[in-house]
């Protein structure tokens, strides 16, 4: 969980902060005890609520196919998308420079820190969140670090590495100012909770956590490259893009898109594999299959929690729970059970 720390800030400050007013309790002095025991239909208001994995619909197995709606707006968005990819007109988004020139440096392990500094020091914001980073509670020591080689050296190249792409990816979706802004929001708290579930869901795999982090984080970037080409249409079409005709686009593009982006900004195997690929169906071939079930296991938390996607789904007889043993019995209940409140403590979203 260190990256949350330095993402969200740390746990201890949360808890630090003024508690939120409570409901107001029974009065202290009662009236008249009730005399007659509660009825039946107002004993059913007291039940436990149905655990959130459980929809309050009817389940489902896999996510409606609904029937697209090509309008005429979204069959020149379609056609205008699909026209960029066949003709190879994509502009992968470009990390931030001085991002994009540390994380080449980074891609060796033998990297001279010394260097590395002078290079992090052109963008003091960076700068400022990996030294953040290193001094929280995360990473709690008895000295203060505030020069950015013994940084590097505590965090150590991989932490380091998912740091820095962390920042990058926040700051090329909230740093965005578009139209596409709304969608880009919508992007990065998706990314963000995926990254929280699967960065807590590693350990239970016997997965890194860096590289779930990762996983999370970064599994939809090609919607990145939709949302851009939606502003582009947009600006000289001078026709509103609606949300729904975003999310077909979406379905149908990201992943390739994707796994273009993870080329080009280099990232290690196996992640351009697992943003590539990660919604189809489960091999039981296939050697990323538990990786690509773990994303898949995130994007149903997020939808059954109400953040995004489709609900209601049947949640342990999906291939994803299949694939990584997840079956309906207390241990899991009970690690289940601990997910929104992960969710809300580290995205701040309640
Ligand atoms: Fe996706
Ligand atoms: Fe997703």
């Amino acid at each position: 969980m260190w990256l949350w720390d330095f993402l969200f800030g740390s746990w201890r400050e949360r808890a630090a902060a003024p508690p939120r007013a409570e409901p107001c309790a029974a009065p202290a002095v009662c009236a008249d005890p009730p005399a007659d025991p509660l009825p039946d239909d107002l004993e059913l208001l007291t039940e436990e609520p149905a655990p959130w994995w459980v929809p309050a619909e009817e389940p489902m197995l896999a996510p409606p196919c609904a029937e697209p709606e090509a309008g005429p707006v979204e069959a020149a968005l379609a056609g205008f998308v699909e026209g960029a990819v066949c003709r190879n007109e994509i502009e992968v988004p470009a990390l931030p420079r001085v991002a994009a020139r540390a994380l080449a440096m980074l891609r060796n392990d033998e990297v001279d820190f010394g260097q590395l500094a002078e290079v992090v020091c052109e963008d003091p914001a960076l700068a400022a969140r990996v030294l953040q980073l290193v001094n929280s509670a995360a990473f709690a020591r008895m000295f203060k670090v505030d020069r950015l080689e013994t940084a590097f050296a505590w965090l150590g190249c991989k932490k380091l590495r998912s740091a820095v792409l962390a920042v990058s990816l926040k700051t090329m979706l909230l740093g965005h100012s578009g139209s596409g802004r709304a969608l880009s929001e919508e992007i990065w708290q998706h990314s963000i909770i995926c990254a929280a579930l699967l960065s807590y869901a590693s350990e239970r795999f016997g997965l890194s956590e860096n590289e779930a982090f990762l996983s999370g984080l970064l599994h939809d970037i090609g919607k990145l490259v939709i949302v851009r080409l939606a502003e582009t249409f947009q600006q000289s079409q001078r026709q509103r893009v609606p949300p729904a005709t975003f999310r077909r686009l979406c379905e149908e593009w990201h992943e390739p898109l994707g796994h273009m982006i993870a080329a080009a900004w280099q990232l290690q195997s196996p992640l351009p594999e697992i943003i590539g690929e990660h919604h189809a169906p489960l091999r039981e071939d296939d050697p990323l299959a538990r990786q690509r079930a773990l994303v898949q296991f995130a994007n149903t938390c997020c939808a059954l929690l109400g953040y995004s996607g489709d609900a209601p789904c049947d949640f342990f007889n999906l291939p994803s729970a299949r694939v990584l043993g997840l079956t309906d019995d207390p241990a899991t209940q009970k690690w289940l059970a601990k997910i929104p409140a992960l969710v809300a403590e580290k995205t701040g979203l309640f």
